[in-house]
């Protein structure tokens, strides 16, 4: 049995649903380059840096372009995609996950938060939640993408906690790998199907319990 000391929330699809900006952001960019992108494209780009999904977009619309364009037209697609991260408030965080930090915390089990975002503090200010953690580690800090467990072991390390007593909580494949390939246990937040690798898997925060996350103990 390894005791719970840390838990690690993914930001996007986790705490709050930035999907829908990323997705309109993207989409005014394709549009502008002359193509379109759909919802099921926009899977493809969860969890994963913002080079690598302007690459994926690219490469959808069969466009090429120089490394300096590269640069300009993901420049581009952050600030529209910042457009949107300023109108956000508290009432974006998804249902249930104050409370669930709230009950983690009484629990005297430390907070990370682990996001491949540049913008994850950004968004945890506009949502309030700035004093709900006490590490965040980011796309700012780190080079390596899920599933590379880099993001995941500085967590861990910033908080002095060993990777096996932390619990990792993702909506992405690539970062359940990333949680398994850094020797923590997982919580898959959203669909059983698609996050069928992960120790546990949950619709949304709210929905688990602390009798659930304490159950969690007992896996290798
Ligand atoms: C991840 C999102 O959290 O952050 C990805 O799931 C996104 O979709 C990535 O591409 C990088 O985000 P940003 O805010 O740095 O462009
Ligand atoms: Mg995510």
């Amino acid at each position: 049995m390894s005791p719970i000391k840390a838990c690690i929330f993914d930001l996007d699809g986790v705490i709050v649903d930035t999907s829908i900006y990323h997705y309109l952001s993207w989409r005014r960019l394709a549009n502008e380059l002359g193509f379109d992108i759909t919802r099921e494209d926009n899977e493809q780009l969860k969890g994963i840096s913002r080079m690598e999904c302007l690459r994926i977009i690219l490469s959808i619309g069969g466009v090429s372009t120089s490394a300096d364009q590269l640069y300009e037209l993901a420049e581009k697609k952050n600030l529209w995609y910042l457009e949107h991260v300023q109108t956000m408030t508290p009432n974006e965080v998804l249902p249930g996950v104050v409370e669930f930090m709230d009950y983690v915390k009484q629990a005297g089990i430390r907070i990370a938060i682990a996001s491949a975002s540049k913008n994850a503090g950004k968004i945890l200010e506009k949502v309030g939640l700035m004093d709900r953690y006490e590490v965040l580690v980011d796309g700012n800090v780190v080079s390596k993408a899920k599933p590379n467990p880099e993001i995941f072991l500085r967590s861990a390390r910033e908080l002095g906690v060993a990777p096996v007593n932390c619990i990792v909580f993702e909506d992405a494949i690539s970062g359940i790998q990333a949680a398994h390939n850094a020797g923590m246990r997982s919580v898959g937040v959203g669909d059983e199907k698609i996050l069928k690798n992960a120790h546990l898997v949950v619709p949304t925060l709210g929905a688990m319990s602390m009798d659930e996350l304490l159950a969690l103990q007992n896996f290798a």
